[in-house]
């Protein structure tokens, strides 16, 4: 085992509902990540529940805030869903590594991408999280959720909008909802909102098949 990244196991408790885990990730240590965040951001929302989206990693708003998805990318998320006709209660809201891992430029916190090595010891977590909220469809926002759910590469363009097996659970792969905000022009912002909102429709699409399976 890695010193540095022992990985989330020994802080997940066995069994826990939600509620522990969320208390008992802001003492893990699983990884280098915990110590410059304000704090762990855990998964939200339904319980249990048809559909599990999962993001990145916290941003800055997130770790200030303590939740999934409430800053820029957030919105646009929420947009998307609303498009779907997905309401943000109904579903369950996480993140592939639970900490905000970022760069300091001056005052401000950049953004950094989490490597491999933060996936692989936050899985834990997320595979706790799928035992808990049993979803039918797992929404893989972007390829780091697409690599921490599918445990290996995947270039979202390739294998978008395409049901994908894990495990007896149903995934599919889409963008990041940030990768809308990076773009220019308002028409092509648009566009790729409505994309996002096609895949999530399809998701809700073959949850409602699964369970009538
Ligand atoms: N981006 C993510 O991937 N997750 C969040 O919670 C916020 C922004
Ligand atoms: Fe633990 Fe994940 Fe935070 Fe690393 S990022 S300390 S593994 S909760």
């Amino acid at each position: 085992m890695d010193e540095e990244r022992p990985g989330a196991a020994e802080w997940v408790p066995p069994g826990a509902d939600l509620a522990r885990m969320r208390e008992a990730a802001q003492r893990c240590r699983g990884c280098e990540l915990w110590r410059d965040a304000t704090q762990a951001v855990f998964g939200d929302g339904a319980p249990v529940a048809p559909i599990m989206l999962v993001g990145e990693q916290p941003g800055d708003k997130e770790d200030l805030a303590g939740e999934p998805f409430v800053g820029p990318a957030g919105r646009i998320l929420d947009q998307a869903l609303e498009a779907a006709g997905i309401d943000r209660q109904q579903v369950y809201l996480t993140n592939a590594v639970k900490h905000f891992r970022f760069g300091e430029r001056g005052k401000r916190r950049i953004h950094r991408r989490p490597d491999v090595g933060h996936i692989t010891a936050c899985h834990p977590w997320l595979e706790a999280e799928f035992e808990a909220v049993q979803p039918m469809v797992v929404v893989c926002l972007g390829a780091t959720a697409a690599r921490a759910v599918l445990g290996r590469t995947v270039k979202i363009g390739q294998e978008r909008g395409t049901p994908l097996d894990r495990g007896g659970r149903t995934a599919i792969v889409t963008i990041h909802p940030s990768a809308v905000l990076r773009l220019r022009d308002a028409a092509e912002r648009e566009q790729a909102t409505a994309g996002l909102a096609g895949d999530l429709r399809l998701a809700s699409a073959l949850a409602r098949e699964a369970n009538s399976a």
